[in-house]
């Protein structure tokens, strides 16, 4: 794998390959084995435009645990104030050896243009673009969905009747968007639910089904429930509910909460706006996944750091590839 992009050019064996990598991964974690010398020598920088706490220390925590040297690189406070460029920023990490570039970027399409502009000869990974995609997001969430669902049998299996409902400010969300097209690609079924002016125009071209209700959705009784953080941050008051009116319509709540079958999880990629779209009980509760998640992150990042630096090249198709 050359670099990660998105998960929408993602193939089914592709994905399964790195989730199967990741429990790899995990295994050697929990067998008290903290660092694997797989990638001693290499060089990954962690280039952030934009803030970040879970996928910035994950990628840097994963990085570390293969033996990589790692360059945090955060816009504040660089030459990017002086209005330095996305190629010039790119081109100077290079020269200080970079094997592998995560960026986190604003501007939605960065890291393509930085995979394929030959700017760097570096392995890139999209680790956030504006509101395209969050893939190693998208794949903790698979990884997590399965780990619960098949345990210690989960290596192989993809998520064939798999029900998942994805809850909230879907139009800003990029993790909505890698989540869609991961979790159709290995066969879930996969409903949205969000108020009607936070529901991308182009809906109607993802593999997924559209509700404004969420207690209509709750009632098919999915088995995970995903609910998504509400960017205030680029929320225009025109088309946002009062915050009072959102909690009560699309909020995972007690009430909702104690609704869930047997068996079904509460997701949320963090950070969370506790009492706004998910109450305490439903954060706190046992069949929150969301810390779960934060560790599951670390085998997923370590896998794809793995697969981008020291998998297999000669033969391979290359997916996810700078062509595309
Ligand atoms: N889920 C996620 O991307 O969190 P951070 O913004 O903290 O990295």
């Amino acid at each position: 794998m050359r670099h990660l992009l998105d998960t929408r050019t993602l193939s089914r064996e592709d994905a399964l390959r790195i989730l199967d990598v990741a429990e790899d991964m995990r295994d050697t974690q929990s067998r008290e084995i903290k660092k694997l010398p797989t990638l001693r020598g290499k060089t990954i920088v962690n280039l952030f435009f934009e803030d970040s706490t879970r996928t910035r220390i994950s990628f840097e925590a994963a990085a570390k645990r293969l033996s990589a040297d790692v360059i945090n690189f955060s816009a504040k406070g660089s030459s990017v104030s002086k209005g330095e460029s996305l190629q010039d920023t790119a081109q100077t990490l290079q020269a200080m050896g970079a094997d592998a570039v995560v960026i986190r970027h604003g501007a939605s399409g960065a890291p393509q243009t930085l995979a394929t502009s030959g700017w760097i000869t570096a392995g890139v990974v999209n680790a956030g673009d504006g509101t395209h995609e969050h893939p190693t997001q998208a794949l903790l969430d698979a990884f997590t969905i399965r780990k619960r669902r098949f345990g210690d049998d989960s290596r192989g299996r993809d998520l064939a009747g798999v029900r998942v409902t994805i809850v909230g400010d879907i139009l800003h969300s990029r993790v909505a968007r890698s989540n869609v097209w991961l979790l159709h690609t290995l066969g879930a079924q996969v409903t949205l639910v969000a108020p009607p002016t936070l529901v991308p125009q182009d809906v109607s071209r993802w593999p997924a089904r559209v509700v404004y209700d969420l207690d209509e959705a709750l009632s098919a009784r999915p088995d995970a429930v995903m609910m998504l953080r509400i960017q205030l941050e680029r929320m225009n008051a025109a088309y946002f509910p009062t915050e009072r009116e959102y909690s009560r319509r699309w909020g995972l709540d007690a009430r909702r909460l104690a609704t869930l079958a047997d068996g079904s999880i509460v997701m949320h990629p963090g950070p969370m706006n506790r009492g706004l779209e998910i109450s305490a009980d439903a954060a706190d509760s046992p069949r929150s996944t969301v810390l779960e998640q934060v560790a599951n992150g670390v085998s997923v990042r370590m896998a794809v750091l793995y697969l981008v630096l020291a998998g297999e090249r000669s033969g391979e198709r290359d997916t996810n590839a700078e062509e595309h």
